[in-house]
C-alpha cells in the first residue's frame, strides 16, 4: 500500500476529493493530512474522513521537522492540494518525483510566488485570456516550475467573474486530480 500525505492550507475541496477517491483503494491510502493553518477547513474534512492530521508552522517546515514526520510515518508520495508554502529543498531531495502539486492555471503562465488561489483567476481575467485551466506537476525547489504531468483546459467566458471562473477551475481540478495522482501511484507500484 502506497502511503500518501496530503499537504493543504485552506478549505480543502481537492483534499476531500483525494480522500474520497483513495478510500478503500487497493494500491494507495491517504495516511496523513498535513496543514500549516490551524483554522483551515481542510482539518475538519480530514477528521470527517478519519484521516489523521498533523499541524505545523513555517519554521517546522523549513527546519526539517515536517520531513522527519513524513519519513517517520513511512510516507511515499506527497500530494499538495492548495498548499501555500515553498517546499524546502531537503524535502524535494528526499522525495524525488514523489511530490505533486496542482496549480489553477496553465503554467508557465500565472505561476510563481504570490500566484495562488483567487489571485491567479484575477490575473487571468485582467489579462483578457480566453482560456485557462489547471496544471498538475512535480515539485522542485522553485514555485510552480517542476516538470509537468498533465494540463487540462477550460474556456474563460466574457461575463466571467472571479467566482465563476474559480468554480469552473475547481470542477476541473476535482474531476482530474485524483485520477492523475492515481496514475502516478500506478507508476510507483510497477517500478
Ligand atoms: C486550488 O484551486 C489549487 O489549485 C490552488 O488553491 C486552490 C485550493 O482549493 N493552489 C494554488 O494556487 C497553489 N499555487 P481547495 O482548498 O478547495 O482544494
Amino acid at each position: 500500500m502506497i502511503r500518501i500525505a496530503i499537504l493543504a492550507s485552506g478549505s480543502g475541496t481537492n483534499a476531500q476529493r483525494l480522500m474520497e477517491h483513495f478510500h478503500g483503494h487497493t494500491q494507495a491510502e491517504v495516511a496523513l493530512l498535513g496543514c500549516d493553518q490551524p483554522q483551515a477547513g481542510v482539518l475538519q474534512r480530514a477528521w470527517d474522513h478519519g484521516v489523521p492530521s498533523y499541524l505545523f508552522n513555517g519554521t517546522q517546515l523549513r527546519e526539517g521537522d515536517v520531513l522527519r514526520e513524513l519519513e517517520g510515518q513511512r510516507i511515499q508520495l506527497i500530494v499538495l492540494a492548495g498548499f501555500m508554502r515553498l517546499i524546502p529543498s531537503a524535502m524535494v531531495r528526499a522525495f524525488p518525483r514523489r511530490i505533486i502539486n496542482i496549480h489553477p492555471a496553465l503554467l508557465p503562465k500565472y505561476g510563481g510566488k504570490g500566484m495562488y488561489g483567487h489571485h491567479v483567476h484575477e490575473a487571468v481575467l485582467a489579462a483578457g485570456e480566453q482560456e485557462s485551466g489547471i496544471t498538475i506537476h512535480y515539485v522542485n525547489e522553485r514555485y510552480d516550475e517542476g516538470e509537468h504531468i498533465a494540463q487540462f483546459r477550460c474556456p474563460v467566458l466574457s461575463d466571467d467573474t472571479r467566482a465563476s471562473l474559480e468554480a469552473r477551475i475547481h470542477a476541473l481540478e476535482h474531476a482530474h486530480y485524483p485520477v492523475v495522482v492515481e496514475s502516478v501511484v500506478n507508476g510507483i507500484v510497477t517500478i
